[in-house]
């Protein structure tokens, strides 16, 4: 299996690492590349630097998809668009409000805006509402999507069913309550449990969360089933996960720390994408024959100009073998899985072309971990 394959049998793709490796760039090259073939993608990107809109030749990016210009002929599309989570969960009241005046009630509530960005897990919950609109209810052939520089990127994969668990939840319906008419019903324990409550967060936001509760009533039906169809697109066979990372000790340790999490979740890491490694020049294998280290050029020349580069070819090529031993456990861990070795480029990922040559870099420079 290589790269190019895991990316043409998928029709979902996320990218997940840790802060920095490279998920959002990786993000918009899988789509570019796969757009460059033929396919109409899209990429949702999660806060990505102003580079990339402007790599992508777009001023900015909305929570609506927006077509990238400048493909060449014979291409299919690519699109990106950037998620807004509050858009997102407004578009999801919109939907499952029986009439305008239920949304107005809803998306008015001051409890409401809160948590609508700032509960945590809502970004998760949003990236994955999102992506479940892109792929089931939108006719793109590939959907791309990035996750945010968090350790709870992962949350996003759990936010569904923790959605469905807190409808089902006792605060929940306790909150609920008073707002079914059977105020009398609400017994001495859930009074006491609403002023322990009012007390750490004040009354005013109890009774806006009452009202936002009321309002939503009706809805809860509606927000769980979503919720399961979102998790069980993510365990479809055609939704593959690509793990990011940099060859370095302590980004490496953080991979480990994704992958476990993804096993936890019996989530099947389909892709390793090492980004940034250094340059090797020329076959490593060859150069280890006694004749051809170069630190002994490196020596025997000392104090030329001639000298001198050996010396830096001896120390890049001691980077080199550094990374491929931190990068040898992960890749062994996650085999049959493809390992690709991204090398550092010299240059800003600042327009298509250079998009492309990324590109170029993950789709041309595979090693396999199979023997
Ligand atoms: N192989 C590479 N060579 C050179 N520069 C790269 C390479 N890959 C990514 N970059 C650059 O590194 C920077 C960080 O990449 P990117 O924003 O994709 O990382 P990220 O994992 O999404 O970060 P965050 O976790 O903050 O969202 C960007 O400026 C990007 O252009
Ligand atoms: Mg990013």
């Amino acid at each position: 299996m290589s790269l190019e394959s895991v990316v043409a049998q998928s029709h979902v793709i996320v990218c997940c690492g840790s802060g920095g490796v490279g998920k959002t760039t990786t993000a918009a090259v899988i789509a570019l590349h796969a757009a460059l073939q033929g396919r109409k993608t899209v990429v949702v990107t999660i806060d990505p630097a102003r580079r990339l809109a402007d790599a992508l030749g777009l001023d900015g990016l909305t929570n609506e998809p927006a077509q990238i210009p400048g493909l060449p002929e014979g291409s299919g599309e690519m699109w990106a668009m950037m998620l807004d989570t509050k858009a997102t969960f407004d578009g999801l009241v919109r939907r499952y409000a029986s009439d305008s005046k239920q949304t107005e009630q809803i998306l008015e509530n001051s409890f409401y805006r809160n948590i609508s960005t700032s509960l945590s897990g809502t970004q998760e919950y949003m990236a994955s509402e999102k992506l479940y609109e892109l792929a089931i209810e939108s006719d793109y052939d590939l959907v791309v999507v990035d996750t945010p520089p968090t350790r709870n990127a992962l949350d996003f994969l759990e936010a569904p069913r923790r959605l469905a668990k807190f409808l089902d939840h006792r605060i929940y319906k306790v909150l609920m309550l008073p707002t079914r008419g059977i105020v009398k019903a609400v017994n001495v324990a859930a009074q006491t449990l609403l002023r322990s409550i009012s007390k750490v967060v004040g009354s005013e936001v109890i009774a806006d969360a009452i009202a936002f509760f009321g309002a939503f009533e009706g809805m809860e039906q509606g927000f769980k089933e979503r919720a399961a169809e979102v998790d069980s697109l993510l365990s479809q066979p055609d939704t593959a996960f690509i793990l990011i990372a940099s060859p370095h000790a302590d980004t490496m340790a953080e991979a480990q720390f994704f992958a476990a999490r993804l096993r936890e979740l019996k989530i099947t890491v389909r892709a390793l994408i090492i980004n940034r490694m250094q340059p090797r020049f020329g076959a490593i294998s060859q150069t280890n024959l006694p004749n051809h280290k170069p630190e002994e050029f490196a020596e025997r020349y000392a104090g030329t100009a001639i000298g001198e580069q050996y010396q830096c070819l001896a120390e890049a090529q001691h980077l080199a073998r550094g990374e491929q031993k931190h990068v040898l456990g992960l890749a062994q861990e996650l085999a049959p899985a493809p390992v690709v070795q991204v090398p550092v480029q010299g240059f800003e990922v600042s327009n298509m072309a250079t998009l492309q040559m990324l590109g170029q870099a993950m789709f041309d420079t595979e090693v396999t971990s199979e023997p």
